[in-house]
């Protein structure tokens, strides 16, 4: 991450309202390295605290290229960006990088943590997350069943990943 482009922030210093930051403009979730990452638009999510950490949630069908790649990394990160890119997320949302690559097809330029983790130079905010905590939503433990229906027609249930947020950037 440049550090002319972007300011390391302390988690608790990020103002926005997570529910519209998420729910409304949309993040990009990415895993992988520079030699192979993938990334997809996701809009659900959460952030808050737990087990003494900031920690990020995240929520992906088993179906998603990208999970492929959150279950084989230990870190994945959630970029966040300005309406004009809201194009390209429309793009990382509706196609797959299995036959697709969304980096040519957006013009989004990858950036790297120092850990080797993959974000874009045109995020406002990016956030690097360690997992925590991996699970499946099961069929049984939802005291509102009607979310089945709903969104669970063909039983992929998503995946729950928690993370712990170990670095935040915000532009400058
Ligand atoms: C606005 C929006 C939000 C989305 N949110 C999620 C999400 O939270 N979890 C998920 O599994 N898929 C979500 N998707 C679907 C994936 O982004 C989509 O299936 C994408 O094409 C997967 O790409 P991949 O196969 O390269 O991983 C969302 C799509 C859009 C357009």
């Amino acid at each position: 991450m440049n550090p002319q482009t972007f300011d390391l922030i302390n988690p608790k210093d990020i103002s926005d309202n997570m529910i519209s930051l998420i729910g409304d403009k949309w993040m990009l979730v990415t895993a992988g390295n520079s030699s192979c990452f993938n990334t997809m638009t996701a809009s659900w999510g959460m952030m808050g605290f737990l087990w003494g950490k900031p920690v990020a949630q995240i929520f992906i069908r088993p179906q998603r290229y990208t999970f492929e790649f959150t279950e084989k990394n230990d870190f994945f990160t959630l970029s966040f960006f300005g309406e004009e890119q809201r194009e390209a997320l429309k793009i990382c949302g509706s196609t797959s990088g299995r036959d697709t690559d969304k980096v040519a097809e957006t013009g989004l330029t990858p950036a790297f943590t120092k850990d080797g983790n993959v974000a874009f130079n045109e995020a406002e905010l990016v956030l690097e997350c360690r997992k925590m905590y991996v699970d499946d939503f099961r069929k049984e433990a939802f005291t509102d069943q009607s979310v089945i229906p709903a969104w669970y027609k063909d039983g992929d249930f998503h995946k729950v990943y928690i993370a712990e947020i170990v670095n935040v950037w915000k532009r400058k």
